[in-house]
């Protein structure tokens, strides 16, 4: 049976009105990273942080699941095989739409974790600087989210799953960020057909057999019809 490896990107959530990163009005041309999704600018300025991360988790709250996320939880439903998603997505559009085992390699805004002692629990909708930890009390709570710098989360499990791989598909991801911009080279070193679902060819579109530009509420329920009714 065919296992099928998912790795998707902001480009996924777009049209559920979640902003990109490197798009014309991304989110790192409003903002500077280093200032936001650093650990040193979480150290100079918390509330500064905080803000960002609330106002994304409080735009999240409120989007909802687009085609090709009801599309991908059909298929991980529907097909005889395995079928992993990876996202680095922090957003829950692919668990609202029914998806399930999903692997944050970037962590989660609905996640909040303590810097002083590692504990994890639901983030509340606003974080502060002076929130307590509920384990340890130390005022150190922080989005669960992974920063530049920062290990991403589940990698071992991600390179089991790459190298065991039939087919993986990366959809709505510029190709950018490492380790998640060489999957498609390791998925296809390992033996997988690799596509590219995008609305414009990524950087790393020559890492891919197959490529198919458009909006993923589009493009990906396409695709998925296909392999259902292959
Ligand atoms: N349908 C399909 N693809 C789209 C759509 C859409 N409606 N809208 C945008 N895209 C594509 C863009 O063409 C781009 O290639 O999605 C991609 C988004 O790229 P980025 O903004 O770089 O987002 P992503 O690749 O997820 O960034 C990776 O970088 O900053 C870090 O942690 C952050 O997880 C993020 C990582």
């Amino acid at each position: 049976m065919q296992k099928i490896v998912i790795l998707t990107g902001a480009g996924i959530s777009a049209e559920s009105g979640l902003g990109t990163f490197r798009d014309e009005d991304g989110l790192w041309v409003r903002h500077r990273i280093e200032d936001v999704a650093t650990p040193e600018g979480f150290a100079r300025d918390p509330q500064l942080v905080h803000g960002f991360y609330n106002a994304r988790r409080a735009q999240a709250s409120e989007a909802r699941p687009n085609p090709a996320h009801q599309a991908l939880a059909r298929l991980q439903q529907s097909a005889p095989g395995e079928v992993v998603i990876v996202t680095q997505n922090v957003d829950s559009l692919h668990e609202a739409a029914g998806a399930r085992g999903v692997l944050h390699m970037h962590g989660r805004l609905s996640g909040a974790l303590c810097a002083t002692c590692g504990h994890r629990w639901p983030a509340p909708a606003k974080m502060q600087p002076e929130d307590a930890c509920p384990a340890c009390g130390a005022r150190a709570t922080r989005p669960d989210v992974v920063w530049f710098g920062e290990i991403p989360h589940h990698m071992d499990e991600i390179w089991q799953h790459l190298d065991a791989a039939d087919l993986f598909a990366a959809i709505g991801t510029s190709g950018q960020v490492y380790p998640a911009a060489a999957f498609g080279q390791e998925a296809a070193r390992a033996g997988a057909h690799t596509v590219q679902l995008n609305l414009d060819p990524a950087d790393n579109a020559r890492d891919f057999a197959e490529h198919r530009h458009g909006p993923a509420s589009k493009i990906v329920p396409a695709w998925v019809e296909e392999i259902l009714g292959a």
